[in-house]
This record gives structure tokens, C-alpha cells and sequence, in this order.
């Protein structure tokens, strides 16, 4: 008996220094909050962040769905301390367009690993897009945090065929370490199956340095600061994407802005979408504060000249559309009405302005209509009111020539999702390049001078819209 267990031991012993990464393993430096981000081309390739409690190597092993993962080349990446973890960081290139993939992420010395993940390229020929969108999460326990997710598992259930998900800012309320593994434990079969969209919120980018930057891997701007969130751009079938960095605040800084003309005047896109987090538009409770009042006084007349069809942005948990506003006024348009995607649905044919979003917020904190909201929002807006009811997803499905947005509630006791709005876009003229168009300068460098002027004009127009919202009170 004694003697079988030496053998027993001895066995056990020499398996341990013969597989020491068994050994290794058992000691659980868990790899945790995996995302996959745009970063670069969409077609071909992305970005992977993820956590791990100690030191470990950063490597990525990304490869076509039947294939052997196993085997697909060791992507190596990097990886430093934040937030007393340890952040990893790498990037996939030369992926094939139009292709599901597989991957997981972790550290082939010791054989931890993370699940298997998956995302899909974006087709390089295909003019289609089909994503959802979600708004302010910013949950701070786990409770809320799995009611978020409850709402985005009916948007998955919606919109099964989903191609990526864009959140508007405000994942987490105060940043924490644990409102971090909270958000990711919870969105793990969103963040894991499919390419994430990450807007900065002012909940993960104000006096939160790098934090949004430290959580996610995103190809930023070229140049662009990365201190308080990051502004980036993408094509997704015939839909021009930029993405804002609004916590880059007080004004706007002109490099962001300079950046957002070149970016979409050098798109030829049939759809041009902006994705912010604070709004130009919303009827919450922060639009008559003075550094949204600066920024929609700045952005607005860009927004017009840039011709976006359609912006995303959260901030304000409430609901809103507006009609179609180009220079704060609704412009008309005629309707037509045809089948599309198997659906008959009515169309806003052409509309010369800019349709502005706000799907209230996925999360649990909701906020009522301000009905003393600066003129002319509630004037300029279809549908404005609250969700206290549920939170809020919303789809869009696109074409070269169609753009059609839903948006639903999805009830807290029941579960059940309500269709709370709809909007159809039909556009029949492409969009082209002006080619006559001029760069501007990016470099802080060289738009020091016209941020300062931009200021100035921020405080004066700031000033004159107070006035503007007095007398309106009166
Ligand atoms: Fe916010």
C-alpha cells in the first residue's frame, strides 16, 4: 500500500515537471473582459483587448470558422499595467473580407486562454449593413447590469443576423474595476460574437484618463489624443461611419473637427452616420448645460455642411427623434411606400437634413422629458418622450439606397420588446467626392489658433442662446 502510493506521488511529480503549463494553469490568471473593436478596415481587420489579474504574454490566434484554431499563427501583442491589472493589446491584419472567424486570446507559454470568440468581416463588394445600437448601460451593480443585458439578448434575438454592435458611451457609472468585470461577465455573448462599436461616454472619459482607451483596442485617428476617449472612422457596407470623441470638450477641439470634414469629405458613402455620446438633440436633462450648448453650436452647422444622414448619440436616457432639420428647421420631403426586405415599409424619399437619434438608454437609469429644453428641440423633434418602463435597443438595416431604423423597448417585469419607433430613409442620388476639397489641418500644431477663435465664438454663441432660451421661458 505504501508503496503504491510513493508511485502515485512520484508519478504525480514527474507529470508536473514533465507539463509544467498544466501546473501553470491551475494557478488562474484567468483571461477576462474580451472585446473585439474596429480597428482599421473593417473588412480585414480588428482589434482584441483583454485582462488578466498577473503578468502574462499577450498573444492572439485568429482563424477562419472549420479550421483548426489550435494551429492558426500566434498573433503576439502587447500588454501594460492599468487600472492594477494587466491590459493586453493586439491586432489582426490581412483577414479575408466577408468571413466568419473564430479566435481566442491569452498567453501560449502557460496555455491559458480565453473561450472562443467570434466576429464576421465586412464584405468589400456587398453594399449592406445590419447592426444594433444601444445606449448608456452605466449600470453600477450586478443587478443592472444584467437587466442591460437582458435588453441587448432581445436585440440579439431581434436582429439575429446582426453584423456589430455600436454602444454610445457610458458603459460603467464610476469606472471601477468591478462595474468593469460586471459589464464584460455580462455582455460576454455580445462582446464575444461579434465587432464592437465603442463610443466614449463621459462616464468612462472625463477625469477618467485612458480608461476608455485602457478598456478597448481601436485604431484612433491618426494623431489624435487618446486621453479621454478617441474618434475614429469606418465604412460597413455603403454606410460612412465617424465616431466622436465628446468628452474632447470645451469647445470641440478644431483638430476633432477638421478631422470630421476630411474624414467625410473623403467618402464617396451612400450613408453618412455620425456616433457621439453627449446629443445635439435630446429633450434630458444636461441639453441646457453650457458645454452642450458650445458643442451644438459648433457641431451643428458642420454636421449641415457634411451632409450626415443620420446621428447616433446617448447621454440624456430618454427617447428621441427628429425630423429630418438642416440649419434647426424641419425640411420636407415626399413619402414613398414598397416592399423591402420582405416588409412593406414607408420611405422618406430624399430628405435634405439630418435625422437625430437618441434610443434613451439600455440600462436602468431613466430620465424624463425637459420640456424647457432650448428651442427649437422639442419644436424639431417626432417622437420625444421617456422609457421608465424598460430599457432600449435599437436596429438599422441598409442599402445603397434604403435605411431602415427601429427601435424597442424592452419591458422590466415582462420582458416582452415593444416596437417604439420606426424611420425609413430612401435615397435614389449617390453621393460623391468632392474632389476640389481642400485638407485641413489636423496637428494641435497648426489648430491652436483657430481652437482659440473657436472658443471665443462657443462663449459669445453660448451666451446668446441663454438669452435665446430666457426669453422662450418668459
Ligand atoms: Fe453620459
Amino acid at each position: 500500500m505504501k508503496k503504491t502510493f510513493i508511485k502515485i506521488i512520484s508519478l504525480v511529480l514527474v507529470l508536473c515537471m514533465t507539463f509544467p503549463i498544466v501546473a501553470t494553469a491551475t494557478v488562474g490568471n484567468d483571461v477576462t473582459r474580451v472585446s473585439v473593436t474596429i480597428n482599421g478596415d473593417s473588412s480585414t481587420a480588428r482589434g482584441f483587448c483583454w485582462y488578466t489579474d498577473e503578468k502574462a504574454v499577450s498573444d492572439l490566434q485568429v482563424a477562419p470558422v472549420g479550421t483548426d484554431l489550435t494551429k492558426a499563427e500566434i498573433i503576439s501583442g502587447i500588454s501594460y499595467k492599468a487600472m492594477k491589472k494587466y491590459v493586453h493589446k493586439a491586432e489582426a491584419e490581412n483577414l479575408t473580407p466577408d468571413t466568419k472567424y473564430q479566435y481566442r486570446v491569452g498567453d501560449s507559454e502557460t496555455g491559458v486562454w480565453s473561450k472562443i470568440g467570434y466576429f464576421t468581416t465586412a464584405s468589400n463588394t456587398n453594399d449592406e449593413a445590419n447592426f444594433i445600437v444601444f445606449a448608456d448601460v452605466q449600470a453600477s451593480n450586478e443587478e443592472n447590469f444584467q437587466s442591460a443585458a437582458k435588453v441587448l439578448q432581445s436585440a440579439v434575438n431581434t436582429m439575429p443576423d446582426y453584423e456589430f454592435a455600436i454602444g454610445l458611451g457610458d458603459f460603467v457609472n464610476d469606472c471601477t474595476n468591478e462595474e468593469w468585470d460586471s459589464y464584460f461577465r455580462n455582455f460576454e455573448f455580445m462582446n464575444m460574437n461579434t465587432t464592437l462599436v465603442p463610443v466614449a461616454g463621459n462616464h468612462e472619459g472625463n477625469l477618467q484618463w485612458f480608461k476608455f482607451n485602457n478598456m478597448f483596442n481601436i485604431g484612433e485617428a491618426k494623431g489624435s489624443p487618446t486621453i479621454t476617449g478617441c474618434y475614429y472612422s469606418f465604412d460597413w457596407g455603403d454606410a460612412h461611419f465617424a465616431v466622436l470623441n465628446s468628452n474632447d470638450m470645451y469647445p470641440m477641439s478644431a483638430s476633432q473637427i477638421n478631422w470630421l470634414k476630411n474624414d467625410m469629405n473623403a467618402s464617396d458613402a451612400q450613408w453618412k452616420i455620425v456616433l457621439m455620446h453627449r446629443a445635439l438633440y435630446s429633450a434630458g436633462k444636461n441639453i441646457n448645460k453650457p458645454d452642450t450648448i458650445i458643442m451644438r453650436n459648433l457641431l451643428l452647422p458642420v454636421i449641415d455642411e457634411l451632409g450626415i444622414d443620420v446621428v447616433f448619440a446617448g447621454h440624456d436616457h430618454m427617447y428621441m427623434r427628429t425630423e429630418s432639420v438642416k440649419d434647426e428647421k424641419i425640411q420636407d420631403y415626399q413619402t414613398v411606400t414598397e416592399v423591402w426586405n420582405g416588409e412593406s415599409t414607408t420611405f422618406a424619399l430624399n430628405p435634405d437634413g439630418t435625422t437625430h437619434i437618441l434610443p434613451s438608454t439600455a440600462g436602468t437609469k431613466r430620465y424624463g422629458v425637459n420640456e424647457d429644453a432650448i428651442p427649437p428641440i422639442l419644436q424639431n423633434s417626432a417622437v420625444a418622450r421617456d422609457t421608465h418602463d424598460g430599457g432600449v435597443f435599437a436596429t438599422v438595416s441598409l442599402d445603397s439606397e434604403h435605411f431602415v431604423y427601429k427601435a424597442y423597448m424592452v419591458d422590466d417585469e415582462t420582458n416582452e420588446k415593444t416596437l417604439i419607433d420606426s424611420y425609413a430613409i430612401k435615397k435614389t442620388e449617390r453621393n460623391t467626392v468632392d474632389e476640389d476639397y481642400k485638407e485641413l489641418p489636423t496637428s494641435i500644431l497648426f489648430t491652436s489658433g483657430q481652437h482659440i477663435i473657436t472658443f471665443i465664438k462657443g462663449i459669445i454663441s453660448m451666451v446668446l442662446s441663454y438669452f435665446k432660451l430666457l426669453f422662450s421661458l418668459i
